[in-house]
């Protein structure tokens, strides 16, 4: 599709989206002086300061500064990219897509995607087929069936068994014309080390598939029989291919995603069989990581569907450890967080099919916060009895508390804090606050990419009536683009924040061209800062007359200019200060030069 194409449909997208009615989908709106507001769904927040300006099509958070346009806004919630959200959209609203052009090169490598996928869903096919119907899978049938799985969950999950040959899958899909290298790359088979050939990565285990958000096959787990075993690992997992990619896998979430936003939450475990367990005892909400720690993306991708997250990892301390360090991930990603601990069991699998689908209900009902859960862990696994035990127990309790906004649970978890370390209140404030001071610290290290250092950057013009003017200025530019010399000549580009330049200059560049910017070209060519700055801008725009504007807009070049001729004066002023005992030739031509500045602020004024 070529580019105007393009714009076309995009454009088309636009007009024909309610955004009150595709942002309230997710976050419940109410309806206050012109706009909508809600809570963030971006970040963890009590009060509603996330707005959104229907007629506009635009929204912003003054809580943690996102912003954008709407399409910014589905990308954003539903973790896809900027035009994946444009078609989503297009296909809510029945809206065809153009037909997508594609270079040879893309060509070649799309049609070679696909040769991949169908392998894995036919290598699917094949191992489900050896368990469900072959004499030799009779050995596969009786594990899973002394495991308590049905013949339901086998067709559920097309578990299977993989031959215990060498080449038996090798030989089966050669012959259906597809070469070894192409099943090479999907990690079915591997090269011999010591001769030439290829052979069956998975003999003689249960092989459960892993499917995409997509349902494409992407990869498989195989269980080995009989644990015993020391010569084998346990599991058997595809390796890294083009399409496979454990941080970015949830094992079940193809199953569990409906469940899991009526649920409003998800329910994490460690295994495989853990996941298959719980969804067929009826506990739908429910996926597994592949044997790999816990990833931002995994949070970022159970977020599309639920804002609670509850770990339920493993009773044993390689189970609980791993929670731990899941935890600040999640926390980091705006979850709501939750920890079980199972009572009786190693897993969950055994849990529940030991005591029943209600009793693990009641489990994960009484899940305790991530704050009560540290605090319980920190407790157990530290030595809190001398002064530098219970110092160093407070080290590891705070990071999980220092991100609570609200003041009366920071007091109670002070309390509670203090009691089970048998500190005194005060002092446990005060290393609250230190630490709270040198997180925000570290946090303006670059590549510490936390909400303060976001929130620090849009606030950071301390003088409300000069961060406004800039706004004022801005906003003219973007209606009015040939303003943009005048505003570039009359004021120096400093007084600007970093993404409110960014807007600038990309504003000068379309100009130039003889183009004009929009909402669309914005949302894709600027930096996320930028758009969200973009956002707040034109949603606070005026709908005043025009001659309003021009004398708002002039005010606001003023006030700044004052700004700039003031600071100018000041440096001056010191300088010459300094001149005054020295050379009397630099001290005069300073003090001239300063009633020059001074001229021009006072002719400032009478404007
Ligand atoms: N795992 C792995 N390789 C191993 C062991 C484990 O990849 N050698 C991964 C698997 O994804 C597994 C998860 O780690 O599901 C958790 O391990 P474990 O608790 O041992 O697996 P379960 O699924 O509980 O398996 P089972 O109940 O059959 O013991
Ligand atoms: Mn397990």
């Amino acid at each position: 599709m070529g580019s105007a194409e393009l714009n076309d449909f995009v454009k088309r997208v636009s007009e024909r989206t309610d955004v009150y009615s595709v942002v309230s989908a997710y976050v419940p709106l109410t309806q206050k002086s012109g706009r909508y507001w809600g809570r963030c769904p971006f970040h963890n927040e009590k009060t509603a300061s996330f707005s959104v300006s229907a007629d506009k099509g635009l929204f912003y958070c003054f809580g943690c500064g996102a912003g954008g346009n709407i399409f910014k806004f589905l990308s954003l919630i539903e973790n896809i990219s900027y035009f994946e959200a444009v078609k989503l959209q297009a296909r809510r609203l029945g809206i065809d897509l153009p037909e997508k052009k594609y270079s040879p090169e893309e060509e070649r490598r799309r049609r070679e995607e696909k040769i991949l996928y169908r392998i894995n869903e036919l290598a699917q096919d094949f191992y489900y087929e050896y368990l469900t119907k072959t004499a030799r899978g009779e050995i596969g049938r009786k594990y899973l069936a002394g495991r308590g799985i049905t013949a339901e969950t086998i067709e559920n999950f097309k578990l299977g068994y993989a031959p215990d040959e060498w080449e038996n899958l090798l030989t089966k899909f050669t012959r259906q014309d597809f070469s070894p290298q192409q099943l090479e790359a999907v990690g079915l088979v591997a090269k011999r080390k010591n001769s030439s050939g290829y052979y069956d990565r998975f003999r003689g285990r249960v092989m459960i598939p892993i499917i995409d958000v997509f349902g494409h096959v992407v990869g498989f787990g195989g269980r080995v029989l009989n644990s015993e075993d020391e010569n084998s690992p346990k599991y058997l997992n595809t390796p890294e291919t083009v399409l496979f990619n454990k941080r970015n896998l949830l094992f079940g979430l193809d199953k569990s995603n409906r469940a899991i936003s009526a649920a409003g939450a998800a329910i994490v475990v460690e295994g495989y069989m853990d996941a298959i367990s719980l969804f067929s005892a009826g506990v739908k909400n429910v996926v597994a990581t592949l044997g790999t720690a816990f990833t931002p993306e995994h949070a970022k991708l159970i977020q599309r569907y639920a804002r609670k997250i509850i770990f339920c990892y493993d009773n044993d301390d390689a189970g609980q450890r791993a929670t731990i360090r899941a935890l600040p991930i999640v926390q980091q990603a705006g979850a709501e967080v939750y920890v079980v601990k199972i009572s009786d069991g190693k897993d969950p699998d055994e849990f529940i099919r030991k005591h029943g689908k209600e009793k693990f209900e009641e489990l994960i009902k009484s899940a305790q916060t991530l704050i009560d859960y540290r605090i319980k862990y920190v407790l157990a696994n530290t030595e809190h009895a001398t002064t530098g035990g219970k110092f160093r127990a407070l080290q590891e309790i705070l990071p999980v508390v220092v991100n609570i906004e609200n003041d009366i649970l920071c007091a109670e978890y002070c309390k509670r804090i203090s009691a089970a370390l048998v500190l005194d209140e005060q002092l446990v404030a005060k290393a609250w606050k230190k630490f709270l001071k040198q997180m925000q610290e570290t946090a303006h290290q670059p590549g510490k990419k936390f909400i303060a250092v976001k929130r620090q950057k849009i606030f950071e013009r301390t003088d409300p009536i000069i961060r406004a003017s800039c706004e004022v200025v801005l906003r003219m530019v973007w209606h009015e683009n040939d303003m943009i010399d005048y505003v570039l000549t009359v004021l120096p580009t400093e007084i600007f924040s970093e993404p409110q330049r960014e807007i600038l200059f990309w504003l000068k560049n379309y100009e130039e061209q003889g183009r004009r910017a929009n909402q669309m070209n914005a949302a894709e060519e600027l930096s996320d800062e930028a758009n969200a700055q973009l956002s707040r801008i034109l949603m606070d725009g005026s709908d005043e007359p025009l001659d309003t504007e021009i004398k708002l807009f002039n005010d606001s070049v003023n006030i700044l200019r004052r700004d700039v001729l003031l600071k100018k004066y000041h440096r001056i002023l010191a300088q010459s200060e300094g001149y005054k005992s020295g050379d009397q030739e630099i001290y005069n031509k300073s003090i001239q030069e300063l009633i020059k500045v001074k001229k021009e602020i006072d002719n400032l004024k009478g404007n």
